[in-house]
């Protein structure tokens, strides 16, 4: 795969157009989005709600109103046994139906041995994940030919027994796959919190060139722990990541991540105005500084 894989890849990635920062779809927000298209530069749907919370002419109408992403979080990319066929087709109906720019999932296994884990889980930082996890990504990329696939790193509080760092992994992965990056800052912020280290030195040795999109949420402190429970505003540790990443690297897409106690649409758009801000400042900044 290598090589060959990452030249693809990041050309695609580069060609990615930017649409700056919107928010990851929640049913309640479904007509403020299209009431309020001109406030958002793009919209994320779960793949997996597709035809379900969401109907389908819904979301075709609503991909006229703002440019619309789909994102999976139950493929279970990184399990050990092959993706679910039925899932797969899922997806490509979904992709057929609303033509995304790009699709993302995760750096995760949510099934194991034929049962649902319900949570995206870690999987072990070795070669052997890498080769399993780039098997699944090839059955997903047959399904929806030529659209360019993202990967996600996700937050996790146990640590499974492996062979390299987590960056030396998502690289591994990325290299393998020629998938772009959705790096979500708030699971960089929850895992350096958690388990002990400075998230800039994390992200210092991430591929940041193959960043195409990020995600931010807010959690809360649970005991001694950090909950990615995206319950809660962007803490100010995730706005400095976005600060930080933006001044580096050509970020085509910020999404706003929601799940639970949702604010009322304004405090949202007031989330994605300021993400959108500092991806103007930063560009900027590269505009002046002639890069
Ligand atoms: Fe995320």
């Amino acid at each position: 795969v290598g090589a060959a894989a990452v030249v693809a890849g990041v050309a695609a990635v580069v060609d990615l157009p930017r649409f700056g920062a919107g928010l990851s779809l929640r049913p309640e927000w479904r007509w403020d989005v299209v009431r309020e298209r001109d406030r958002l530069g793009v919209v994320e749907v779960i793949t997996e709600d597709v035809g379900g919370p969401y109907p389908l002419p819904e979301l075709t109408a609503m991909r006229h109103a703002v440019p619309v992403l789909l994102h999976g979080i139950d493929l279970s990319l990184g399990g050990a046994e092959r993706a679910d066929p039925e899932r797969i087709a899922h997806w490509a109906r979904a992709v057929e139906a609303l033509e995304p720019p790009w699709i993302s999932e995760h750096i995760a296994f949510t099934r194991a041995a034929g049962s649902d884990v319900g949570h995206l889980m870690p999987v072990p930082f070795t070669r052997e994940a890498v080769q399993a996890l780039a098997a699944n990504v090839s059955l997903l990329e047959a399904a929806v030919p030529g659209v360019p696939l993202l990967l996600e790193n996700i937050a996790y509080t146990i640590t499974l027994p492996g062979e390299m760092t987590e960056a030396a992994f998502v690289r591994a992965v990325l290299d393998a796959t020629g998938a772009g990056l959705l790096l979500d800052l708030e699971n960089v912020h929850a895992n350096a919190a958690n388990h002990g280290y400075d998230p800039i030195a994390y992200l210092e040795q991430l591929p940041l060139d193959r960043v195409v999109e990020v995600h931010l949420a807010g959690g809360v402190w649970e005991g001694g722990t950090y909950a990615d429970t995206h319950s809660a505003p962007v803490p100010e540790e995730s706005w400095r990541l976005l600060s930080w990443l933006a001044e580096r690297t050509a970020v085509k897409a910020v999404m706003i991540e929601r799940d639970s106690h949702l604010p009322p649409f304004e405090e949202a758009l007031a989330e994605v105005a300021r993400a959108q801000s500092i991806l103007d400042d930063a560009r900027r900044t590269a505009t002046v500084a002639g890069r």
